[in-house]
């Protein structure tokens, strides 16, 4: 079911945003962009306060907290499996939305499932919360934003790079939050350079991109740089990523001939975090987002 189809169904009316998202900073050297050429630079993040105290002193207290902590943690775990049984496991996409005026916001802007687009914005003032940086090779300067993601996302991030470095396959990390305000300049800039209507087929219109949610990263390969191009899809890493994301709970989210779904071109290098289930549902699937998230599973 296409998004227009979904919310006739749902009886919301709502007005096309004229314009869409033009090149972000995805490809096509479409934002004001930092080249940031810095020859496999890892970003280490951790700041690993290493109590030097007396340890002797402290161990036992750790231990008790420490097996206090993952009995805790074993019960949420339970609490949450209860929970899903027999429950729907994701939401609609009709459930998670309201009206603002002409618009359509999300309600859900911080849940793994969230479904951003043309037509369904997320608040202006939305900004995830625990935003981390991964531990993976980036193209992204030193204390840019664009090195973050939400931390679920970002630790599933660190093991699908870990992996593909294993398999030989070296990804390297491009563009992942950004701000309301970051995403309009970086779409102001791209309909300056290019024009509006090439500008709604790259990028998203600020309130309108997944890199708002922290979910999303950008990936490339030395081989191109840091350049987000389709060809990154006919590499052997753009290749190992269209098999094996979902194996770490990433969908390609902008598929070859679902242009008219999406809204966007072909996006091989922009990866979304859904969680494993549902990544390996959708690439079972073979779907978008919106025709996953259009009807109860
Ligand atoms: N290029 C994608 C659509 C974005 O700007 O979020
Ligand atoms: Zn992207």
């Amino acid at each position: 079911m296409t998004i227009k189809k979904l919310v006739v169904a749902t009886g919301l009316s709502f007005a096309l945003l004229a314009g869409c998202q033009a090149g972000d900073e995805e490809q096509t050297s479409n934002e004001p962009q930092n080249q940031a050429e810095n020859g496999g630079q890892t970003n280490n993040d951790s700041a690993n306060g290493s109590g030097k105290a007396d340890e002797n002193q402290t161990k036992d207290h750790q231990e008790d907290d420490s097996q206090k902590e993952n009995q805790e943690s074993n019960k949420e775990q339970d609490q949450k499996d209860d929970d899903n049984e027999g429950a729907a496991a994701y939401p609609t996409m009709a459930e998670t939305v309201e009206k603002n005026g002409e618009n359509l916001t999300v309600t859900n802007p911080d849940s793994i499932y969230v479904v951003a687009n043309k037509e369904r914005n997320l608040p202006s003032d939305f900004v995830p919360k625990n935003l981390v940086e991964p531990d993976v090779s980036t193209y992204a300067p030193e204390g840019d934003p664009k090195r973050l993601m939400v931390e679920e996302a970002a630790r599933a991030l660190e093991k699908m790079f870990k992996s593909a470095k294993e398999d030989g396959y070296e990804l390297k990390a491009v563009s992942g939050y950004r701000s309301y305000e970051r995403q309009e300049a970086i779409f102001a800039y791209n309909a300056e350079q290019r024009g509006e209507e090439v500008a709604n087929q790259v990028s998203a219109q600020a309130g309108q991109s997944e890199h708002q949610t922290g979910l999303t990263m950008d990936i490339s390969t030395p081989s191109l740089g840091s350049s987000l191009t389709e060809e990154f899809g006919n590499t052997p890493e753009g290749k190992w990523v269209a098999e094996h994301a979902h194996e770490y709970g990433f969908v390609v989210r902008y598929l070859k001939g679902k242009e008219d779904i999406t809204g966007y071109q072909y996006e091989p290098w922009h990866v979304r975090y859904v969680g494993k289930e549902a990544a390996a549902d959708v690439h079972e699937a073979g779907v978008t987002l919106e025709e996953f998230f259009s009807e109860e599973k």
